[in-house]
């Protein structure tokens, strides 16, 4: 402890230390912070920019601060609270791992069963949700072969994103929507939505009926893994494709002209400012508008780095083909995995959905406080003896 922080040693080596301003400004008790809505009540602004506790105390299961004010205040702070939310130094939460794949996922590629899936806020949903989180992407099977379940199982991770080609959607290749997609064409892996600000976060698809033709076989490819490659490969081409943004359009119909705000667009590669880590792919090379921004000494290098990431991701150790058939959704992270499809013939009926990134988010947080962090972290609430979702929850 000094006159600015309060130092916790966790282990003999191992410590964390905690502004006073800090400790003071996220006091969880009543009267900071609403127990019900979970927003911040203490006045940030009237914290003395000196302040100074009164008294520390090592508690069994925490540490306990006293403020001086006209009646002193008490704050406790759990340790596992503590530990967690550790800045001074960052301690490393191992929650998620991701599982980079490439060709060889076709072994054994995350699957669950419709039927676990459907189960109200069960451990099956969770599953799902974390094979998505883990992978990228996970297959359904055992999907009635039918729109309206297809719909029930999108509507599972949280409510539909409407765009521009509907709500729910089901389609026949009859290039209706003014996009390529709905024709029989080959389609190189992309993510979709390059030309919105917010790409839409998961894409669920299920292929109803394939009659009097084939091909249209799916392509997955996992943009982190590529991404990984370049990194490695040419950490150079990794830094453009990190950097240069990229301005893309919707114009295929007459009624709309989307772009991403800002118009410039966004680069290839997007990272947590923070962590640095990798949280978005975007590309779709069909998608691109004018590159009128491009910096006049950078047009060949850029060129260079998108014809790597672009041999990266079409290397047949990348790729992972599925001829899908009716029975067996899939559901992906658009954010992450690349798809893309073999030329067809005959006709095809698919239907599916997308879901905002956040409610995806929401969902696996709320089944992780259950599942996961379990039972302690939720208090009995007062007044309704509804269990409520504890002050300490670590997605607050
Ligand atoms: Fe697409
Ligand atoms: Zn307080």
């Amino acid at each position: 402890m000094d006159d600015k922080r309060v130092a916790v040693g966790w282990d003999t080596r191992t410590w964390s230390r905690f502004h006073h301003i800090w400790l003071r400004d996220h006091c969880r008790c009543s009267e900071c912070f609403h127990p019900t809505t979970k927003q911040r009540l203490v006045n940030t602004f009237e914290i003395p920019p000196d302040l100074q506790p009164l008294h520390v105390e090592s508690k069994v299961d925490g540490l306990q601060v006293t403020w001086p004010s006209t009646t002193p205040h008490v704050s406790f702070y759990p340790w596992s609270w503590l530990r967690r939310n550790s800045y001074d130094p960052p301690i490393q939460n191992t929650e998620t791992e991701k599982i980079l794949w490439g060709s060889k996922i076709e072994q054994s590629p995350p699957t669950v069963k419709f039927e676990e899936v459907m189960t109200e806020e069960g451990p099956g949903l969770f599953k799902w949700l974390q094979n998505i989180d883990k992978f990228g992407f996970c297959f359904v099977s055992d999907v009635p072969v039918t729109p309206e379940a297809t719909e029930k199982l999108a509507e599972r991770v949280g409510f539909i994103r409407e765009t521009q080609y509907g709500k729910f959607w089901e389609f026949t290749s009859d290039l209706s929507k003014g996009d390529t997609a709905y024709t029989t064409l080959a389609l190189g892996a992309h993510t979709d939505n390059t030309y919105f600000t917010d790409p839409c976060g998961l894409q669920l698809f299920h292929l109803l009926s394939h009659t009097d033709g084939t091909g249209g076989a799916t392509l997955l490819v996992d943009g982190f893994y590529v991404a990984s490659l370049v990194k490695e490969l040419h950490p150079e081409m990794y830094d453009l494709l990190s950097r240069v943004p990229i301005p893309a359009h919707a114009a295929g119909e007459h009624e709309s002209l989307y772009r991403p705000s800002p118009p410039s667009g966004y680069p290839v590669l997007g990272h947590d400012l923070v962590t640095g880590e990798l949280t978005q792919v975007r590309w779709n090379n069909d998608d691109r508008s004018v590159m009128r921004k491009l910096e006049a000494g950078l047009v060949e290098d850029w060129y260079n780095a998108i014809r790597t990431w672009h041999s990266c991701l079409t290397s047949p150790d990348s790729e992972y083909w599925i001829q899908l058939t009716p029975g067996t959704a899939v559901i992906i992270n658009n954010h992450r995995v690349l798809h893309g499809r073999s030329a067809f013939n005959g006709k095809r009926r698919m239907c599916g959905a997308y879901i905002g990134m956040d409610e995806f988010q929401s969902k696996l947080a709320v089944l992780s406080e259950k599942f996961v962090h379990n039972i302690d972290l939720r208090v009995p609430e007062e007044k309704t003896h509804q269990p409520t979702r504890s002050v300490w929850s670590p997605y607050l």
